[in-house]
């Protein structure tokens, strides 16, 4: 049993996309163990993303992260770090397969509507991020 982390960022959250994107991790049978509605501070958004750090597209994610409200998701289930990166799809849209949340929903990479943790470990230290009250059973 693995749990992860999903972000529905700012745009997901304009578009009115809570429900469709939580409709569909419950539809695969993954619990939802996690759920919140929140103004991420940049700190906190900083440390999400800092293996980015140095990358040309830091500044611009961080500013997008804390554009607006979010849901941080905690998300438990078999496999569920590889079962939810899949239904998320590729991280350009452009890329993504028909039926994943970016290949059906969004066109350009610096409006992917959602983050997934990559593998386990970083599910682990994201979720202690976002979560650091913990999650339910
Ligand atoms: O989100 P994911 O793990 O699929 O992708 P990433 O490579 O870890 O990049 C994190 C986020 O940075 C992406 O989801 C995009 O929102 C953003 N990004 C971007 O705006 N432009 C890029 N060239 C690469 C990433
Ligand atoms: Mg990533």
């Amino acid at each position: 049993m693995e749990t992860t982390l999903v972000l529905i960022k700012p745009g997901g959250v304009q578009r009115r996309m809570i429900g469709e994107i939580t409709r569909r991790i419950e539809q695969r049978n993954l619990k939802i163990v996690g759920l919140k509605l929140l103004r991420a501070p940049r700190s906190t958004v900083e440390e999400h993303y800092a293996e980015h750090r140095e990358r040309p597209f830091f500044g611009s994610v961080v500013d997008y992260l804390t554009s607006g409200p979010i849901v941080a998701i905690a998300v438990q289930g078999d496999n569920a770090v590889k079962a939810i990166r899949a239904m998320m799809g590729a991280t350009n849209p452009l890329e993504a397969a028909p039926g994943t949340i970016r290949g059906d929903f969004a066109l350009t990479i610096d409006d992917n509507l959602t983050h997934s943790s990559s593998d386990p470990g970083a599910a682990f230290r994201e979720l202690s991020l976002w979560f650091p009250e913990g999650i339910l059973a």
